[in-house]
């Protein structure tokens, strides 16, 4: 458990696969710019468990309640040591910071633990509340992928977005480990 001041970050577990698998079918769970999906509980679980060495976590209140998801996976081949996250709030929870808050402990959590130069994020250029968030939390925009995915029947464009460990210097957050 990855403790902040409003959010938790929880490594997920077996018993989040139904929620997790309820949030991932629905289309209003990953907003207007992100791919839809539709998985199987198994099919689900075959997602968590990946090459990529993706980890993912919950993101919880402090009084438990699950309110989304963070997660951080290698770029390409873990040789390359390269990270990325992603991250997704159910609805009713956006516009209160908590997903700035979750980065931001995301981002002590892997320099402090990882041998890492850099960490990016990547999001569609029209997505600017997920670019409010990478930018509060010390990431830089360093370009613009060009029809980079096919979400809801077009090639969209992305931000690359990045933080060095230079960028980020030191824990502001992270309060306590569990
Ligand atoms: C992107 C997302 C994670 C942001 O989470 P959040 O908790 O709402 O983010 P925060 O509240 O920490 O910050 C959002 C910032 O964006 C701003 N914002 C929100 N919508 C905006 C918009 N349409 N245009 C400009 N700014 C916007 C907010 O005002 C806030 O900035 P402020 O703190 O200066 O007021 C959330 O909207 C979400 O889950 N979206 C669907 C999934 C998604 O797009 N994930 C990212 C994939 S890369």
């Amino acid at each position: 458990m990855l403790e902040g001041t409003n959010v938790n970050l929880r490594v997920m577990e077996k018993e989040d696969l139904p929620l997790y698998t309820e949030w991932i079918n629905k289309p209003e769970f990953f907003g207007e710019y992100n791919g839809l999906m539709q998985l199987s509980k198994s099919e689900a679980e075959k997602m968590l468990e990946n090459p990529y060495e993706q980890k993912y976590f919950v993101i919880e209140k402090k009084d438990g309640r699950k309110i989304g998801l963070i997660f951080h996976f290698y770029v390409l081949h873990p040789a390359g040591r390269q990270l990325e996250i992603g991250y997704v709030l159910v609805p009713s929870e956006r516009g209160k910071g908590y997903c700035t808050e979750a980065v931001r402990i995301m981002m002590d959590y892997l320099f402090l633990s990882r041998d890492t130069m850099r960490v990016q994020a990547c999001t569609d250029t029209c997505n600017l509340a997920s670019q409010k968030v990478l930018e509060k939390a010390g990431f830089k925009k360093e370009g613009v992928s060009r029809k980079d995915f096919f979400t809801r029947g077009k090639w969209t464009d992305d931000c690359l977005y990045g933080i060095l460990r230079e960028e980020w210097k030191e824990p502001k957050i992270l309060t306590r480990t569990a």
